[in-house]
């Protein structure tokens, strides 16, 4: 069954179509991801989805209901909960108490929501960094803190946009291996990302906007040899990567 269903979606800013009839379901415990070139609308999207902006056309069904004219914090609380792209933690505060704030939303029982904080933090492998300032932490751990604060909430479907932007190589192998420890537990997960060494490995599904339109959704084995898509996105070298890699795993 889809966890998340977008009909003919469309957003508009003044003359500006931002999203543009956008439809497509996002399967339970998949992974699911959404790319296309800067200014495609995956940011509108994801506030649409999560009620931020209100659509100006279409519906949005999460877990079995519409959600489509619902404010944020009541589709936060049914379980659509996302990141968001430019890293917003409370800076002063620890990265523990970021986390509790997550937690907090859930549950009004401070070792409770304590408890969950910890664990959190764990899958996040934030650990180490518990009792820092959220501010002092490097861009990868940042973004692991937006994760593990929208974790915290209980999540049924987890939005993350470009939360491996700016990482080094390291930090994507290590952000994937969280991803898929989510996924595992039973986590939906929906990612806007433009790192595509770290998505469409992990990816069940991919959806791609050009101009606010959806141009293709398929497996990224078709994604990265659909036409459209090499064209006003990935380019003829990354569709030819990608083959290379394939090829050389299935030999190995
Ligand atoms: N709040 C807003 N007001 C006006 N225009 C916006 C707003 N948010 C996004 N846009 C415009 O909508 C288009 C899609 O933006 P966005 O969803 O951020 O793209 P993406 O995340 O794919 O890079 C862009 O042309 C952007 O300038
Ligand atoms: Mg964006």
């Amino acid at each position: 069954m889809a966890l998340l269903e977008v009909r003919e979606v469309t957003k508009k800013f003044g003359e500006l179509v931002a999203n543009d009839r956008v439809s497509f379901t996002v399967e339970t415990g998949t992974i699911v991801g959404l790319i296309g070139p800067n200014g495609a609308g995956k940011t509108t999207l994801f506030n649409c989805i999560t009620g931020l902006y209100p659509a100006d056309g279409g519906a949005i069904h999460f877990d079995g209901r519409e959600i489509t004219a619902l404010k944020p914090y009541e589709i936060a609380r049914r379980g659509a909960v996302r990141t968001f792209q430019v890293v917003r933690p409370l800076k002063e505060m620890t990265v523990f108490d970021n986390v509790l704030v997550g937690a907090f939303l859930k549950t009004g029982d401070r070792r409770a929501a304590a408890a969950r904080a910890e664990e959190c933090l764990s899958i996040c492998n934030l650990t180490s960094f518990r009792d820092r300032p959220a501010g002092g932490l490097p861009i990868g751990g940042k973004k692991r803190l937006e994760m593990a604060r929208a974790l915290a909430t209980r999540p049924k479907l987890l939005m993350l946009d470009e939360v491996m932007a700016g990482m080094t190589s390291t930090e994507i192998n290590a952000s994937v291996e969280v991803i898929l420890r989510l996924r595992d537990s039973g986590i939906t997960l929906m990612i806007v990302e433009h790192v595509m060494e770290g998505i469409m490995p992990i990816a069940d599904k991919v959806v791609v906007l050009d101009g606010g339109i959806k141009i293709a959704e398929d497996a990224p084995g078709n994604i990265v040899n659909d036409e459209r898509v090499i064209e006003a996105y990935l380019g003829p070298k990354y569709s030819q990567r990608f083959k290379a890699r394939r090829e050389g795993a299935d030999l190995g």
